[in-house]
């Protein structure tokens, strides 16, 4: 993080209805795991639409420091791979963000052995990372921990079949990374069906990687030899496209959504129409215009296609100003409601009880000072200002900017009025 960047508030007066076109940016989550796959090529990437956001510059941050090069030009990035000249990944740069590890297995995959540390990024409750590591010793490496550090070495790296005890994203890419050098098959069983695990895949493949199944619970991965020079146009970033849309229903707005993909959505889309909302659903656009008032939805959030864990909280706030009584039910995560507490100081009124929070209702929702804990969760306080009565004060913006481009202007050219406070 900058110096002083911890400093930045963003100030929201509430009460403007949206309206208006914006455009979406490519997936952080699909990002991160491709940029980390670009250490199994050798030689130059070409990445389009990469979204200029903090979690993204900190992943530049690490393959620069293992000696990748890293050109900008806006949202085209070139990487350059081939003079990576160690296999160790800084506790520091670890320890700013969890998607960190998923480099893990593009090391090992490509040079055999990795030192790295355990992940930062707890926010948002424990996050082990135990079924990678089973993955990774399925495979053929050697895992050695020594104070706090993971020690990763393989004389060869053998096809295998994996079975993941929960379909967790991280650990489908991080084996799929893995194997994709190695000697033979892996068929990995009860894999992540993300659309980024797809999009990371169609990545790979266009390397000259041979995977099948992506997008299922069966990803069969046949082994290749080397990885060559690619370019690849980012998929849309899914969780950004929602958070946009329910701006538009909070605030009793009439927004166009562009550049999106509509199929990776679906989950949104209906729980949307379910609380009252007129879309105009296109492949890569979708129009909401919202209802007078919200409609009480429940929500249990699910592994893909199920409805979206990073969308919880954007509906947790939507539904403070519903008619009527919602339930939500996070399965994902253990402790995602830190918003919760923050809803509540602008006059929500939301109990949490273990995994399930019940939203009751109301009209009143009033300015207030309030504090970001994570990403998705500072999301929720920017949409719940949005329709407050009065001005809100969100600090510890740099959550908020380490997952959405551009946030403060995209609002602004909605008809918010957002200002960030440095
Ligand atoms: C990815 O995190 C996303 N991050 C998260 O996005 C998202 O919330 C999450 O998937 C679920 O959809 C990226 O893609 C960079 P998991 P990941 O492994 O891979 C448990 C956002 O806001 N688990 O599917 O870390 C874990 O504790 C975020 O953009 C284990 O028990 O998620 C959790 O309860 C934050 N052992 C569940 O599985 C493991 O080894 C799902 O985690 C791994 C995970």
């Amino acid at each position: 993080r900058k110096r002083g960047e911890k400093m930045s508030k963003l100030i929201i007066q509430g009460g403007k209805k949206l309206e208006g076109e914006v455009q979406i940016s490519g997936s952080k989550n699909a990002a991160l795991p491709i940029i980390a796959g670009t250490v199994l090529i050798k030689g130059k990437t070409t990445l389009y639409n990469v979204p200029n956001i903090q979690d993204v510059q900190t992943m530049f941050e690490i393959i620069k420091d293992i000696g990748g090069k890293v050109t900008k030009k806006n949202n085209k990035i070139i990487i350059d791979t081939s003079k990576i000249h160690t296999y160790e990944i800084s506790e520091n740069l670890m320890r700013k963000m969890r998607s960190s590890v998923i480099l893990a297995g593009a090391i090992i995959g490509k040079y055999k052995k990795a030192n790295f540390s355990y992940p930062g990024g707890c926010e948002i409750g424990s996050r082990p990372i135990d079924l990678h590591l089973k993955g990774f010793e399925k495979l053929g490496i050697n895992i050695k921990e020594e104070y706090g550090e993971i020690i990763c070495e393989a004389d060869r790296i053998m096809g295998t079949q994996i079975h993941l005890d929960f379909p967790s994203v991280g650990a489908t890419e991080n084996i799929i990374l893995a194997s994709c050098l190695a000697e033979g098959v892996t068929v990995l069983t009860n894999a992540a069906k993300e659309p980024e695990i797809e999009d990371l895949v169609k990545f790979l493949n266009k390397a000259g990687a041979k995977i099948k199944g992506a997008g299922t619970d069966r990803v069969e991965i046949i082994g290749v030899k080397k990885l060559t020079e690619v370019s690849y146009n980012i998929m849309p970033d899914r969780i950004e496209a929602g958070t946009y849309l329910v701006a538009g229903a909070i605030t009793g707005g009439n927004l166009k959504v562009t550049n999106l993909n509509s199929n990776h959505i679906e989950p949104i889309l209906n729980k949307l129409e379910e609380a009252g909302c007129v879309l105009k659903i296109e492949k890569n656009t979708v129009e909401i215009k919202a209802p007078k008032r919200i409609k009480a939805v429940d929500i249990k959030t699910m592994p893909y296609p199920g409805f979206p864990t990073d969308m919880q909280s954007i509906f947790g706030a939507l539904l403070t100003t519903a008619k009527g009584t919602s339930i939500i039910t996070e399965n994902i995560f253990e402790s995602r409601y830190k918003y919760v507490q923050e809803l509540n100081r602008m006059g929500a009124k939301i109990n949490v009880e273990g995994r399930t929070a019940v939203i009751k209702g109301t009209k009143r929702i009033q300015g207030a000072s309030v504090v970001a804990s994570d990403l998705r969760g500072g999301a929720a306080l920017v949409l719940e200002a949005l329709v407050a009565k009065g001005v809100t004060q969100v600090d510890n913006v740099h959550y908020i900017l380490r997952g959405y481009e551009n946030i403060v202007d995209k609002l602004k050219n909605l008809g918010a009025k957002i200002y960030l406070e440095d």
